[in-house]
């Protein structure tokens, strides 16, 4: 297995199609959790330059518990609801907000996030934790991201929670 991501494409979708198999090989034989989530948010971070964080916050009795991320230090606790991570996480669906201001109980961890979207990792029906991304720029985030990012909390969805 490689121990680096590279991609060709310059468009997202095209980006996209080249981290899904490359996030699948990087887990592929490995049980660790936490190593495997470390990886994921590496490899998302070098294919997704717009991305000022990405990470995942894990599903911990009834609250989002901060898991393996890349970025700036971030907020620890968010409680089912609240927030855009907490509110996808209830809803069970993914929320693309392109711009954070407009989203009524945005949890602010970095001033200059300005969009962001989260998609929840559902085991057996049951969300397990949701894959948090944040941008710098405003409406970084669309329909490409939540098509793109899809498959790879598929992928996801099968490691040891
Ligand atoms: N903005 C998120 C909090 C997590 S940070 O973006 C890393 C939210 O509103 O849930």
């Amino acid at each position: 297995m490689s121990d680096s991501v590279s991609f060709a494409a310059t468009d997202k979708p095209g980006r996209y199609a080249e981290l899904g198999p490359q996030i699948a090989a990087l887990v592929d034989g490995e049980p660790d959790l936490i190593a495997n989530l470390a990886n994921a948010t590496a490899a998302i971070a070098a294919c997704l330059p717009a991305a000022s964080w990405v990470g995942f916050y894990l599903m911990r009795g009834d609250e989002l518990v901060l898991g393996p991320f890349q970025g700036k230090v971030a907020c620890v606790r968010i409680r089912l609801g609240k927030g855009v991570c907490g509110t996808a996480a209830a809803e069970r669906r993914t929320l693309i907000v392109p711009d954070v201001d407009a989203f009524r109980g945005h949890i602010a961890c970095d001033a200059g996030s300005r969009s962001e979207i989260v998609v929840p990792i559902l085991r057996d029906g049951r969300v397990v934790a949701v894959l948090d991304l944040d941008s710098y720029d405003l409406a970084a985030f669309d329909d490409d991201d939540a098509r793109g990012l899809a498959p790879i909390a598929e992928t996801l969805s099968s490691l040891a929670w």
